[in-house]
């Protein structure tokens, strides 16, 4: 698997993380290629929890380069910390590297984020308020700051004295709040600068000479297909392109140098935030996923939103993704009900559908047209081999293998690594 992009192909929350960590023992490298810190991938090792943010998920082995990709959003607040975190729990966060074209998030991108929030009212996106949709939006309007000038401060300073004019405005005459002072930022980040320093290089030449050299990379997508901004469910999604296409863009290399890209799926589905949600289960079944999933935010600690496999979702994610191979996460948790549904289409009015429909408005009044399959009862979560499964839960397997047209190669049973059978 020389490149191989690893991505969540629902809503975010497939277990990215766990798989990312898992390949990561025969990895050189895991490369983020887009958001920030509204990531939060879990990693499960014996008794040692992990929860990461903006750090790739295969920091966790000394033998793999974590590299932050020209892609994504950073906060160095939130990734010294998360360095900071990491040493104290004896893992080494040296070998990380971060491009300098990656854009900073800004303290008045937090704050703009939380405000547009409670502007928005009924609205509202549910973001996680993490300075992620503002900064993307300075990204692309060309009012950012990248990593890079943290190492100019004159440059630094004028990009920040215009910026802050325009948010100061924003901040204090639409949204009824105090202006930031423009020598707090500066003083701030100028401490950071310091800091980062060592990490800082031109990522998209080293992740280029590791494909070239033949080594063994990762671009871990953080967030989910249906929360892509070109390719979700428009607005409620994030401002960046977690689909397999912003692998290479994040990351600066060609698409012809990705050999792999392995969706990441969830053996029901959920998101958080606002949105629609053809399959959600508003009832004491989307209740027990929620409980025995332990389907609560990573890094907000919001309850998910859970609901059965949606298939007209995942057939979308295949195509949009190009994906070659499935990982399939918390089969256990299904052990717990008699009946399993899958959702093969929606119907509306008088009209099937078994694509996504291309009026978004759909999505909320549609209902799904499921199959039922049988439970199996029994804990799985300690099986070692997928022919140990018991013939129910291999055949849920098999039939969205053969709804997806995609070989699924890895099925989870439980959080730790070692609940991984492989097939
Ligand atoms: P990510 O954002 O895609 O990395 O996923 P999260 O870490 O936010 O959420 C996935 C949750 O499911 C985490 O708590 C994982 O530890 C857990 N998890 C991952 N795979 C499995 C699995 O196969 N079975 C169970 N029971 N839990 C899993
Ligand atoms: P991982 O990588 C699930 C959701 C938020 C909100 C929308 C926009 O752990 O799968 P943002 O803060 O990005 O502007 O919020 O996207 N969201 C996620 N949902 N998992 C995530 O990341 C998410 N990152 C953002 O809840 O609906
Ligand atoms: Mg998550």
């Amino acid at each position: 698997m020389p490149a191989s992009v690893i991505l969540g192909a629902q809503w975010g929350d497939e277990g990215k993380g766990k798989i990312t960590d898992l390949l990561s023992e025969k990895a050189d490298m895991v490369v983020r290629y887009q958001g920030g810190n509204n990531a939060g991938h879990t990693i499960v090792v014996g008794d040692d929890k992990f929860a990461l943010s903006l750090i790739p998920s295969g920091v966790l082995y000394p033998t793999v380069t974590p590299v932050i990709g020209n892609g994504c959003v950073v906060d160095p607040k939130v990734m010294l910390e998360e360095m900071d975190t990491l040493t104290r729990r004896g893992i080494d966060p040296s070998r990380v590297l971060l491009s300098g074209n990656a854009h900073l998030i800004m303290p008045y991108h937090r704050k703009l984020d939380a405000v547009i929030e409670r502007y928005l009212g009924d609205a509202m996106i549910g973001t996680t308020k993490r300075g992620i949709g503002p900064a993307y939006m300075d990204k692309y309007s060309r009012f950012g700051i990248r990593v890079q000038d943290l190492f100019d401060p004159k440059i630094f300073r004028e990009k920040l004295e215009v910026a802050l004019k325009d948010k100061n405005k924003q901040l204090v005459k639409v949204y009824n709040q105090l202006p930031l002072d423009v020598d707090d930022i500066y003083n701030e980040y100028m401490g950071y600068a310091e800091r980062l320093a060592d990490h800082i290089t031109d990522t998209s030449l080293v992740v280029w000479q590791a494909v070239r050299d033949g080594k063994n990379v990762l671009f871990e997508g953080a967030q989910g297909t249906l929360l892509d901004i070109d390719h979700g469910t428009y607005p409620f999604v994030t401002s960046s392109n977690p689909t397999a296409g912003g692998a290479p863009v994040g990351s600066g290399i060609g698409p012809k140098e990705i050999d792999h890209v392995i969706g990441v799926v969830k053996a029901y589905i959920s998101r958080v935030g606002t949105g629609p949600f053809p399959t959600e289960l508003d009832d004491e079944i989307g209740d027990r996923l929620i409980d025995i999933g332990g389907e609560y935010g990573t890094v907000t600690g919001r309850k998910r939103r859970c609901g059965w496999l949606d298939t007209v979702a995942l057939r979308y994610a295949v195509r949009v993704n190009g994906l070659t191979e499935i990982a399939l996460t918390k089969l256990d948790v299904l052990s717990h009900f008699d009946t399993i549904k899958i959702a093969t289409a929606y119907r509306s009015g008088d009209e099937i559908f078994t694509e996504m429909p291309r009026q978004q408005r759909v999505l909320y009044t549609c209902t799904p047209e499921y199959e039922e399959h049988p439970g199996w009862g029994d804990d799985i979560s300690q099986m070692t081999s997928y022919d140990q499964l018991p013939p129910a839960a291999r055949s849920y397997v098999e039939r969205i293998e053969e709804i997806a047209g995609v070989p699924i190669t890895t099925v989870g049973v439980g959080p730790s690594r070692a609940a991984t059978l492989r097939r």
